[in-house]
């Protein structure tokens, strides 16, 4: 077992109408609010309304129109604007992980002088960040509970993961109700995300039985809830257990102690989605199976065993190769059955610039340090066998 130094500072604040709390958690923090938000989907449901009429005591400047897959420029560079011009004490975001993340970066930049670029690329530390509060309104991410957020820069195709004790919201409001209208496409790929942050963690040298079982209930849980959820956008309690579920996922709650995958698929995902647009999960989805084929060996047998057996039921009294093959068939055959484009190809994504976002990948992301190494030509094979 390996050490670890861990703490989480966010408060959750789970349930129905739990946002009727957020004046009071609000006024504790500050009364000069920038308020971030997406598309419109808060104000389709009536979120929007909701929050305006809950801080009418409030001085609130707003920062809409946040994308998914969300834009360092624009977005963040006009939330640090809108920040500093304004005094902002404390960010509002509402909405998804995209939203979230934005304001992450946003509440970063806010308290520092130069180019905010500067500190998602780690080129320097930040010194403190403004509080971020956050109603979440789709399950994926886990970005309500963890201390990251994900940037695009379209011009140099980055998408970079940047991650800072700092950046941990002071509160998060998960009221699965909000999360009823999310859409076919984006429950699947939320399931498929956080699903893929679970096995990121149980995919590693060093795990403990404890995590082992935290990561294969948390698997099973997102597959029965986001087929349910699926099935019935409105059923309460699939919304709740799966919001709550892809809110551990992200944390590192569920690998205290485990040796560091690398996070080999969040580390090609992010190349693709960088390169091509595409929603975070369901490039997940396609990765996955095949960079378990590709990394499944007589090294990491053992644990393709453990997670057919355990997570799928699959006859523990097979042979351990037909088990691991059986597995990963399992995992393709779930992230197709709840309707997601099994192929990059149906992303719009061909040969064309395979060459160069393998490189990309090997040069940014470290993956020679993962679990399975990764050079760029097996990161080049992984995406060929996902096309
Ligand atoms: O923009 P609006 O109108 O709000 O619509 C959004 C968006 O179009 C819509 N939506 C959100 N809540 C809704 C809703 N539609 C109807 N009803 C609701 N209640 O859903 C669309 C997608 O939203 P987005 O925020 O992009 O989705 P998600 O939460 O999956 O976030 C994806 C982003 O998070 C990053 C991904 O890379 C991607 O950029 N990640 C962040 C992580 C983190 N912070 O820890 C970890 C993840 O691995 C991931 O990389
Ligand atoms: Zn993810």
């Amino acid at each position: 077992m390996q050490n670890f130094d861990y703490q989480t500072p966010t408060r959750l604040i789970f349930g129905e109408n739990v946002i009727e709390k957020l004046p009071g958690v609000m006024a504790a923090i500050g009364r000069k609010v920038l308020l971030t938000y997406g598309g419109g989907s808060i104000k389709k449901i009536g979120l929007y309304d909701k929050v305006k009429e809950l801080l009418k005591d409030f001085e609130i400047t707003e920062l809409p129109g946040i994308q998914p897959n969300p834009r360092y420029d624009p977005s963040v560079l006009d939330g640090v604007r809108l920040c500093k011009e304004n005094r902002i004490e404390v960010i509002l975001s509402v909405g998804g992980g995209s939203v979230l993340d934005c304001s992450k970066a946003i509440a970063a930049g806010a308290c520092y002088d130069g180019d905010p670029w500067d500190l998602i690329s780690y080129k320097v530390k930040a010194k403190s960040a403004l509080p971020v509060v956050d109603i979440i309104t789709l399950a994926a991410t886990g970005s309500e509970y963890d201390s990251g957020g994900v940037i695009s820069r379209t011009e140099t195709n980055d998408k970079i993961g940047y991650i800072d004790p700092l950046l941990f919201p002071v509160c998060s409001f998960l009221d699965p109700r909000y999360t009823f209208t999310v859409s076919r496409k984006q429950t699947a790929a939320g399931c498929a995300d956080a699903m893929n942050h679970i096995l990121e963690q149980y995919f590693c040298e060093d795990a403990t039985l404890m995590n082992d079982g935290f990561c294969e209930s948390g698997l099973k849980s997102l597959m029965i809830n986001g087929k349910a959820c699926l099935e019935n956008p409105e059923d309460y309690r699939a919304r709740a257990e799966m919001m709550f579920a892809c809110t551990l996922a992200c944390n590192g709650i569920l690998s205290l102690g485990n040796s560091d995958s690398g996070w080999p698929m969040h580390g090609i995902e992010h190349a693709l989605s960088g390169y091509y647009d595409i929603t975070h999960g369901e490039g997940l989805a396609i990765i996955t199976p095949r960079w378990m084929r590709h990394i499944l060996s007589e090294r990491t047998l053992g644990r393709f065993v453990k997670y057919g057996v355990n997570v799928f039921g699959i006859d523990a009294s097979l042979p351990e190769e037909e088990i691991a093959d059986k597995a990963i068939d399992a995992t393709y055959a779930f992230f197709e059955s709840i309707g997601i484009p099994m192929h990059l190809r149906q992303l719009g994504i061909d040969e064309s610039r395979i060459d160069e976002m393998a490189r990309h990948i090997a040069v940014n992301e470290g993956l020679e340090n993962a679990y399975v190494p990764l050079s760029e030509q097996d990161i080049k094979e992984i995406l060929i066998a996902s096309l």
